[in-house]
C-alpha cells in the first residue's frame, strides 16, 4: 500500500444473544433479596443466558456467519480475524482457529489473527489489533474482523444478577461509517486482583466485587483524564464531556454506568479552572479539594453529581444502555453492545457528525477510552444502521424462564462443564432461526456443531 487508508473504522456490526431470559424482578423474588435490588439498585432488567446447547465457540460461529451472510461477503475478502473471549474451553486452541471452519467452503486458510484475553478487555484489545494491522505495512486490501464474544455466569450468590451473555462482530476497514480517532486513545493498565478465573476446572471467577468497582471507578479517572489532555492537545476548543455527543461504557449492571457518567462530570469539575467551576457547577464547592482516589465510595460525591448529570446521563449514555439492561453482561462485548444499542435506538440523521466516546475495563486490570466519530454522509450510516434493524425484534421474541428453571439450567452447565464425552440434552428449537448449537463432545473432548434453521424458513 503507497498511502495511509483513509477513515479506519467499523463498516458492519452484528449482534447476537441468547433466546431465553430470566426477569429480574422474579429473581429477586426467588432469591430472597429485598425487592428493586436487581432493578433499581443494579439496574438491570432481564438477563440472557445459555442453555447446554450453546458455548462461546457456538456463538462465534453463529455472529461470524450472519456478518459475512447479512453483508454479502465472500470470505476470501477478510485478511484478519481477531476474537476476544474470556470464556476460556480449551488452553490452547484458540476459538479462531474453530471459525476457519466457516472458510473452509471457500478453500481460504490465509487469515491472520488469533484469541485475546484479558477478562472484559479482550475484546477491545482485539480491535486495537484489527485497527493497527489495517493502518500497517501488512495490510493487503481485505478486511478485519472482530468478534467479541461471552458467556457471563456466576455461581448462585451476590454477583449472579449481573451476569448475561452475547456477542459482537465487526467489520474493520477504510471509509467507513464510523472512524476510529487517531493519536487519542487513552491506556491504563495495572496489576489487580479483583476478578480472575484461576480455577481451570470451573466456568466462575474468584470475584472481589467492591475492589473490582474501586478498580473500574479509578481506571475510569485515568482514561479519562489522559484521553482529555491528547482530545485537548489535538483540538484546544476539544474539552471534556461537552466535546462528546455520546459517552459508551463497559457495562457490569447499568448502574455502575450512570455512576461512571457522572464520574466524568466529577473529573469535568475538578479540572475547571475556578471561574468555571463556579458558573457551571453552583453549590458544588465544597467537592473542590477532595482527593479522587478517595471518593470511590462517597455518597456526598455520587449523589451531587449523579444529580448535575442525570440530564446529560439520559441524553449521551441511556440509549447505549438498552441490551445492557436487558441482557446482562456480555463481558469482552458489553462495550461493542453498547455501540449496537446506540444505533438501534437513534434514527441515522440523529448521529450523523456525531463523536462518541467508548470506555472499556477488563479486571486484572486492563482499560482504554478511545473515539469515534460518525459519518457525515447519511446514506453510509444508513447501510450500516439498516442491518441491525432485527435486534429490538428479536429481543422482543426471546422466551422468559422462570428462575427455578433458570437455576437448574446452570447447575446442569456446572456438572457437565468439560466433561466428556458429553450430549447436551437441551432442545434446540428453541433457538433463534440460524443459531449455531453444540451437537455432541467426544470422549477426546473434541466439540462438533450444528445450525439451527427452523421449518419455516
Ligand atoms: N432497592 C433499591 N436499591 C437497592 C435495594 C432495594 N431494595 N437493595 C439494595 N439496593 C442497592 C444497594 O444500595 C446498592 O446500591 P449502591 O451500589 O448505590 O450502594 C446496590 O443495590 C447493590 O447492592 P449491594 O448490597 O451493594 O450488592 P452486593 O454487594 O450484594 O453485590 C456487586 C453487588 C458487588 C456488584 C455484585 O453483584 C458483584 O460482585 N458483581 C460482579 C462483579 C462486577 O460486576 N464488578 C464490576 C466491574 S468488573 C466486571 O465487569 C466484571
Amino acid at each position: 500500500m503507497s498511502s495511509w487508508p483513509k477513515d479506519v473504522g467499523v463498516l458492519a456490526v452484528e449482534q447476537i444473544f441468547p433466546a431465553q431470559y430470566v426477569d429480574q424482578t422474579q429473581l429477586e423474588e426467588y432469591d430472597g433479596v429485598s425487592g428493586g435490588k436487581y432493578t433499581l439498585g443494579l439496574g438491570q432488567g432481564k438477563m440472557g443466558f445459555c442453555t447446554d446447547r450453546e458455548d462461546v465457540q457456538s456463538f462465534c460461529l453463529t455472529v461470524l456467519h450472519n456478518l459475512v451472510k447479512n453483508n454479502n461477503l465472500k470470505y476470501s475478502q477478510i485478511g484478519r480475524l481477531e476474537v476476544g473471549t474470556e470464556t476460556i474451553i480449551d488452553k490452547s486452541k484458540s476459538v479462531k482457529t474453530v471459525l476457519m471452519q466457516l472458510f473452509e467452503e471457500e478453500g481460504v486458510t490465509d487469515v491472520e489473527g488469533i484469541d485475546t484475553t484479558n477478562a472484559c478487555y479482550g475484546g477491545t484489545a482485539a480491535l486495537f489489533n484489527a485497527i493497527n494491522w489495517v493502518e500497517s505495512s501488512t495490510w493487503d486490501g481485505r478486511y478485519a474482523v472482530v468478534i467479541a464474544a461471552d458467556l457471563a455466569v456466576y455461581p448462585a450468590g451476590t454477583a449472579r444478577p449481573t451476569g448475561g451473555a452475547g456477542a459482537v462482530g465487526m467489520l474493520i476497514g477504510p471509509n467507513a461509517p464510523l472512524v476510529f480517532d487517531r493519536g487519542i486513545r487513552a491506556t491504563y493498565m495495572k496489576h489487580a486482583y479483583d476478578f480472575y478465573k484461576p480455577n481451570l476446572a470451573s466456568e466462575y471467577a474468584i470475584v472481589d466485587g467492591k475492589l473490582s468497582i474501586q478498580c473500574y471507578l479509578s481506571a475510569l479517572d485515568n482514561c479519562y483524564q489522559l484521553y482529555r489532555k491528547k482530545a485537548q492537545k489535538l483540538d484546544p476548543t476539544n474539552v471534556g464531556i461537552e466535546s462528546l455527543d455520546a459517552m459508551i461504557f463497559h457495562s457490569p449492571y447499568c448502574k455502575l454506568v450512570q455512576k461512571s457518567f457522572a464520574r466524568l462530570i466529577f473529573n469535568d469539575y475538578k479540572l475547571a479552572t475556578d471561574d468555571v467551576r463556579n458558573a457551571k457547577y453552583p453549590g458544588l464547592d465544597k467537592f473542590k479539594d477532595v482527593n479522587l482516589e478517595d471518593t470511590y465510595f462517597d455518597r456526598d460525591v455520587e449523589k451531587a453529581f449523579m444529580t448535575i448529570s442525570n440530564d446529560a446521563f439520559e441524553k449521551k449514555t441511556k440509549p447505549s444502555l438498552l441490551l445492557a439492561n436487558q441482557i446482562g453482561n456480555m463481558y469482552t462485548s458489553s462495550v461493542h453492545s453498547g455501540l449496537v444499542s446506540l444505533l438501534v435506538s437513534k434514527e441515522p440523521s440523529e448521529l450523523v457528525g456525531h463523536r462518541i466516546g467508548l470506555f472499556s475495563y477488563g479486571s486484572g486490570l486492563a482499560s482504554s477510552m478511545y473515539s469515534i466519530s460518525v459519518t457525515k454522509d447519511l446514506s453510509k450510516l444508513t447501510a450500516l444502521m439498516k442491518n441491525l434493524k432485527n435486534v429490538k425484534p428479536l429481543l422482543e421474541k426471546r422466551v422468559k424462564v422462570s428462575p427455578q428453571k433458570f437455576t437448574e439450567i446452570m447447575e446442569t452447565r456446572e456438572k457437565n462443564y468439560l466433561v466428556a464425552p458429553f450430549e447436551p440434552v437441551s432442545s434446540i428449537n428453541e433457538l433463534f432461526d440460524g443459531t449455531y448449537y453444540l451437537k455432541h463432545v467426544d470422549k477426546v473432548h473434541r466439540r462438533s456443531y450444528g445450525r439451527y434453521v427452523s421449518e419455516n424458513v
